[in-house]
C-alpha cells in the first residue's frame, strides 16, 4: 500500500513524478504529494484526495527542480488529511522523505526525538524518519560526501517494522537515497537519469532496466550512477535486470478500465503461462525446479498459503495436487496460518501464491516455514518480487502487469500454473498417465475456449442490469465450483460494494436459506457432471422462495428453470474454474459500471497489501 516515485535527471521532475503517481494510484489514493529541490531548497506540495488534486496546488507548475520524490497514500497512521500526506520534512526542512510501510516503534522514536527538542506536526509514523535522519546528520561533525548516507543508515538502524524510503536533502542537491525492508521498491536505470518506483509498471514507459534491492540495501542515486551499500555501508555490486513487459502492457489500450482489459487478456495470459512447459509428447518441465521423485515421495503434506484471490486459486490447486499426486494438501489464509503454529517440517512443501509477490502476511508465512525447515516455493507474477527472493524456488505466472485492484488474469494464470505444477509432480511420481495426458490436451485447448467464453459478455451485462441495485447476492457451488463461487463473491463485493456471500450449495439448508426472500439474486456455478443434479435441486429450493437465478454451466440443464443460463465451453474439471470464473468477473464488472463506481480503484482497497 502507498506508492512512491522518484526521479533524478536533467528533466523537470514534477511532471514525471505526478505521471508516475497516477500510474501507482492503485496502491493507495487518499492523499498525494511531491517534494523537489529548487535552488538548494526543498519544495513541498501535498494534499488530501486523488493525485490529480496536485494539479490544483498553486505554484506546482513553477517547480523546475530535476530531482524529486513523490507519494500516493493509503492511510494507516493518521487519517487522510493534508498534514498526514507525504512527503514529510524534518523540523529544519533539510530532509524530505516519502515512506511506504509501517514503523512499528514510532511512538518510542517520537518520544526520543521530542525529548531532544523535535516537534511533530502529523499523526503519522513516517514523520520520525526525517527527524531521526536530521538528528544523526547534526551530530556528525564530518563534512564528507558520505555524511548524508551515514545519517540515513544510522536512522534506519533504529527503525522496526517495514519500509521503502526515499530521501532527498537540500545540502546534497545531486543525490537521492533509497532503502527498503519488507516493502517494495525498484530503481529504473535510464540515460543520465534514474527512476524510483514501488512497482515496475509505473515507470515501464521510461526504462526496462531495473535494479532490485534486497532488504536493508541502501542506494545512492545521482543522474549518472547508482551506488549500492549494505547496512554496514560496505559497497555492494549490483547489475540491472531486463524486464520483458512492454510499456503498452501497463496502458489501457482503448479499454475503458484496466479490469476489463485484463479480463480480455486472459487467453494470452494463459497461453504465456503454459509457455513451453510441455507438449503432447513431452513431460512437463519447469526450468526453475529440480524436484526429484524421492523428494516428492517423501512429502507428508503440501501447504498452499496466500491471501484473497490468490488463496482461492490455491483451493483449485489443492484439488489437482490431491487428485493427481495423492499428496494431502492444505490451503490457508496467510494471516491465520502464521499465527497458529502450523505443523510444518522438512517433510512439508510450502507453496506461496502472490500476484504482486509483496503481500506482507504471505511473506511472513514463508519466512516462518523456512524457519521450521520446510522447502518453500513461490508462485508470483512479478519477477524479482520480495517473495521470490525469499523462497527456495520460484515459478512465475506470465499474466503481464495487473493494474486493476480486482484480480482477474492473475487468478486464472495462478490456477493454470498450479495445475501444471501438479502435473509436473504427478509425472515425477509416475501417477496415472491417462488422466494426466488427457488434462494436458485439455490445457492446450483452453485459450481458445477462453476466447469463446469472453463472447458471452453481452448476456452477462444484460443480467447485471437487473440486479445492480440489490443489497445482497449469493453465490453457490459444489466441489470445485464452490471455490469459484468464493472468488466470484469476492470480486462482486470488492468492486460493487454489494454484500455477497458464497456457500457450498449443500450448506444452504443449514442456515443461509433463511436469508432467501423474494427477488434476491442467487448465482450458481455447475460444471461438475457428478454434482449438477444436486446443485439444481438446491437452486430449485431458492427459486421456490422467489430468488432470481443466474447459472454458469457447461452441462445440459433445463434452461427454462432459471432466469439466465450462461453456457460456457466444456473442459476438464481440473481447469473448469479458468472458464467459469470469467462470467463472474464480467458480472462484477458490469454491476460496478451500472452503479457508476471506479472499477479499477475500489474504496478502501489497494493493489498490494504490504502491511499486516
Ligand atoms: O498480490 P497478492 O496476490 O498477494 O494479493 C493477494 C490479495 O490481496 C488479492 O488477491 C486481493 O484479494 C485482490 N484484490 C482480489 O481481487
Amino acid at each position: 500500500m502507498c506508492g512512491i516515485v522518484g526521479y533524478i535527471g536533467n528533466q523537470k521532475a514534477s511532471p514525471i513524478l505526478i505521471n508516475g503517481l497516477i500510474r501507482l494510484e492503485y496502491r493507495g489514493y487518499d492523499s498525494a504529494g511531491i517534494s523537489t529541490i529548487e535552488n538548494n531548497e526543498l519544495s513541498l506540495m501535498k494534499d488530501k484526495g486523488r493525485v490529480k488534486n496536485l494539479y490544483n496546488i498553486e505554484g506546482i507548475d513553477n517547480l523546475v527542480g530535476t530531482i524529486g520524490i513523490a507519494h500516493t497514500r493509503w492511510a494507516t497512521h493518521g487519517k487522510p488529511a493534508k498534514e498526514n500526506s507525504h512527503p514529510h520534512m524534518d523540523n529544519s526542512k533539510t530532509f524530505s522523505v516519502v515512506h511506504n510501510g509501517i514503523i512499528e516503534n514510532y511512538n518510542e522514536l517520537r518520544k526520543f526525538l521530542t525529548d531532544n527538542g523535535y516537534t511533530f506536526y502529523s499523526q503519522t509514523d513516517t514523520e520520525v524518519i526525517p527527524n531521526l535522519v536530521h538528528y544523526y546528520y547534526h551530530k556528525d561533525n564530518h563534512t564528507d560526501e558520505l555524511k548524508f548516507l551515514r545519517a540515513v543508515k544510522n536512522a534506519c538502524s533504529n527503525l522496526k517494522g517495514s519500509y521503502a524510503i526515499e530521501i532527498i536533502c537540500k545540502d546534497y542537491p545531486n543525490n537521492m537515497i533509497v532503502t527498503r525492508k519488507d516493502s517494495p521498491l525498484v530503481i529504473g536505470k535510464g540515460e543520465e537519469e534514474n527512476y524510483i518506483s514501488s512497482d515496475i509498471p509505473a515507470i515501464l514507459s521510461f526504462t526496462r532496466n531495473f535494479y532490485l534491492l534486497d532488504d536493508f540495501d541502501l542506494a545512492v542515486l545521482t543522474r549518472d550512477a547508482v551506488s549500492f551499500y549494505d547496512k554496514d555501508l560496505n559497497a555492494i555490486p549490483k547489475n540491472t535486470e531486463m524486464i520483458e513487459w512492454n510499456a503498452s502492457s501497463a496502458e489501457k489500450d482503448g479499454y475503458e478500465d484496466f479490469m476489463l482489459k485484463e479480463i480480455y487478456e486472459q487467453p494470452t495470459a494463459i497461453r504465456e503461462t503454459i509457455g513451453a512447459k510441455f507438449n503432447e509428447t513431452t513431460k512437463c518441465e519447469f526450468d526453475e525446479l529440480q524436484y526429484t521423485k524421492d523428494y516428492l515421495a517423501s512429502l507428508n503434506k503440501i501447504y498452499i498459503v496466500a491471501c484473497g484471490t490468490a488463496m482461492y486459486a490455491g483451493l483449485v490447486g489443492k484439488n489437482a495436487i490431491e487428485k493427481l499426486c495423492k499428496i494431502p494438501c492444505e490451503v490457508d489464509v496467510a494471516s491465520e496460518f502464521r499465527y497458529r503454529n502450523p505443523l510444518v517440517d522438512e517433510k512439508t512443501l510450502c507453496i506461496f501464491i502472490s500476484q504482486s509477490g509483496e503481500t506482507a502476511d504471505t511473506i511472513a508465512a514463508l519466512k516462518l516455514c523456512k524457519e521450521k525447515g520446510a522447502k518453500t516455493l513461490a508462485i508470483s507474477n512479478v519477477i524479482g518480487s520480495s517473495i521470490t527472493r525469499e523462497a527456495d524456488d520460484s515459478i512465475y505466472t506470465h499474466a503481464g502487469p495487473e493494474i486493476a485492484v480486482a484480480s482477474t488474469k492473475a487468478y486464472t494464470s495462478q490456477v493454470m500454473l498450479i495445475t501444471i505444477l501438479a502435473i509436473y509432480f504427478a509425472e515425477k511420481l509416475e501417477m496415472d498417465s491417462n488422466t494426466i495426458n488427457l488434462l494436458k490436451k485439455d490445457i492446450m485447448e483452453l485459450p481458445k475456449k477462453l476466447e469463446e467464453t469472453l463472447k458471452l459478455s453481452e448476456s452477462i451485462q444484460e443480467f447485471s442490469k437487473k440486479c445492480y441495485q440489490e443489497k445482497d447476492i449469493f453465490f453457490l457451488g459444489r466441489g470445485i465450483d464452490e471455490t469459484v463461487a468464493r472468488e466470484g463473491s469476492l470480486k462482486l463485493k470488492e468492486i460493487s460494494y454489494i454484500h455477497s456471500e458464497s456457500y457450498p450449495a449443500g450448506e444452504l439448508k443449514h442456515g443461509p436459506i433463511a436469508l432467501i426472500e423474494n427477488d434476491i439474486t442467487v448465482v450458481s456455478i455447475m460444471t461438475d457432471c457428478n454434482l449438477v443434479e444436486k446443485t439444481v435441486s438446491n437452486i430449485q429450493e431458492v427459486i421456490t422462495r422467489g430468488a432470481k437465478t443466474l447459472v454458469i454451466t457447461n452441462q445440459n440443464v433445463d434452461e427454462n428453470m432459471f432466469d439466465m443460463v450462461i453456457k460456457i465451453p466444456d473442459t476438464n474439471p481440473f481447469i473448469s474454474p479458468i472458464l467459469s470464473i470469467v462470467p463472474l468477473q464480467l458480472f462484477a464488472y458490469y454491476i460496478s459500471k451500472e452503479k457508476g463506481l471506479d472499477v479499477d480503484k475500489p474504496r478502501n482497497l489497494a493493489k498490494s497489501v504490504t502491511v499486516e
